[in-house]
């Protein structure tokens, strides 16, 4: 077996970050271990967690680390410790630093119903079961990365946040979710603010003359408010959704619900292709669970499984870690946030180790017996 050799930056962060990465490092090592492979994680500091030892939120040894990196696995970042910091101090400027300085103009993420957890849908089992789509969202550019400004006090305040696109920013995401679709169910719906919006009025326009590169796509436009709706009245309507970061944001969050919990839905961050890529959880760093070992890791699984297929191009190993989550599921096996009455509630460690024996005893059965039997 001739494996790979890759080096991975891993950003454990704040709150259940890093509980939740270091489920992920482990399933990784295993897949290294039985594939042949040799993965180097680099552990560095970020978040929250870098502004107290470092004083920032990105320190340089840690972008530097993640610039020579083949892969970034990053928990999660933030917590109420540092609320009360400038805007441009805290935990979430050193994400968006992060993905300014990478530049990691694409987000995907993929939202699927995974059959074993239809009872924790908020929607009727018709509506949501066999649910796959991906949300592309744009994310170097937008309100995030405009000039932001508060001036004045109390009743004379003033703010202003400025959102902002070039049709080079909008061609190269929108390129990115066109040839998702292509191997996929070949449909994009691109979702802008087009009747009120400038910006989304040059994202229209611009999405619309990428489409005519790719014939065999169907493209659809919706305003981001019927999107909103569309994805709790028909989200199987849905196969590729291409939209700006901050509608691709909290559209994300919606899609990840309606799966059963945001805690489920890993996230792929790139920019040009052979650049290192950012893989992470979309949940946040949930304070109030954090160092109570009972949070769910499966975000930052599938991150790692993510991570296997599209930046190493390991597809068996992907498949083979997913599908020793879905097994344990279908076991009935939970941590407390995603359970169901009847559920079998393990700690965030056990739930990892049960997926690790999972992955054990499948490897065995197809050494004995081969892959897919
Ligand atoms: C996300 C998060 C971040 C974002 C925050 C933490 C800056 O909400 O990844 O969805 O808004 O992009
Ligand atoms: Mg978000």
């Amino acid at each position: 077996m001739s494996g790979v050799r890759k080096t991975i930056a891993v950003l454990p962060g704040d709150g259940i970050g890093p509980e939740v990465t270091r489920a992920a490092v482990e399933l990784l090592e295993d897949s290294a271990a039985a594939f042949g492979h040799h993965f180097d994680f680099h552990e560095l500091p970020f978040g929250g967690a870098a502004i107290d030892r470092c004083g920032a939120p990105l320190p340089s040894e840690t972008l530097s680390a993640c610039r020579s990196a083949d892969a970034i696995l990053l928990g999660a970042i933030g917590g109420p410790q540092w609320d009360s910091l400038p805007l441009a101090n805290r935990p979430e400027s050193g994400l968006l630093a992060l993905r300014k300085e990478l530049g990691l103009y694409i987000n995907l993420r993929p939202i699927r119903m995974r059959p074993a957890l239809q009872g924790i849908s908020p929607l009727r089992a018709d509506r949501i079961s066999g649910c796959d789509f991906e949300i592309v969202r744009e994310l170097a550019g937008d309100i995030y990365f405009g000039e932001h400004e508060l001036r004045g006090e109390n009743g004379s305040a003033r703010a202003r946040d400025v959102a902002s696109y070039t049709s080079a920013e909008v061609e190269r995401v929108a390129r990115y979710a066109f040839e998702r679709a292509e191997t996929r169910e070949h449909h994009v719906t691109s979702v802008d603010k087009a009747n009120v919006l400038s910006t989304s009025v040059l994202w229209r326009s611009t999405v619309t003359s990428v489409a005519r590169e790719f014939p065999r796509v169907t493209l659809d436009h919706l305003y981001v408010d019927n999107a909103a709706m569309q994805l709790l009245l028909r989200p199987k309507q849905f196969d590729v959704i291409l939209t700006s970061n901050m509608f691709g944001d909290i559209l994300s969050d919606e899609a990840a619900a309606l799966t059963g919990s945001i805690g489920l839905i890993p996230s792929l961050s790139r920019g040009a292709k052979g650049r290192p890529a950012l893989y992470e959880p979309i949940h946040g760093s949930a304070p109030s669970l954090a160092g109570k070992d009972v949070a769910c890791p499966l975000g930052a699984i599938f991150s790692a499984s993510l991570m296997l297929r599209e930046s190493f191009g390991l597809d068996l190993e992907a498949q083979w870690l997913e599908s020793a989550v879905d097994h344990v599921l279908d076991y009935g096996y939970r941590t407390m946030d995603i359970a169901e009455s009847g559920s079998r509630i393990l700690r965030c460690s056990e739930f990892t180790s049960q997926i690790r024996g999972e992955m054990h005893d499948s490897l065995l059965h197809t050494e004995r017996y081969g892959w897919g039997v």
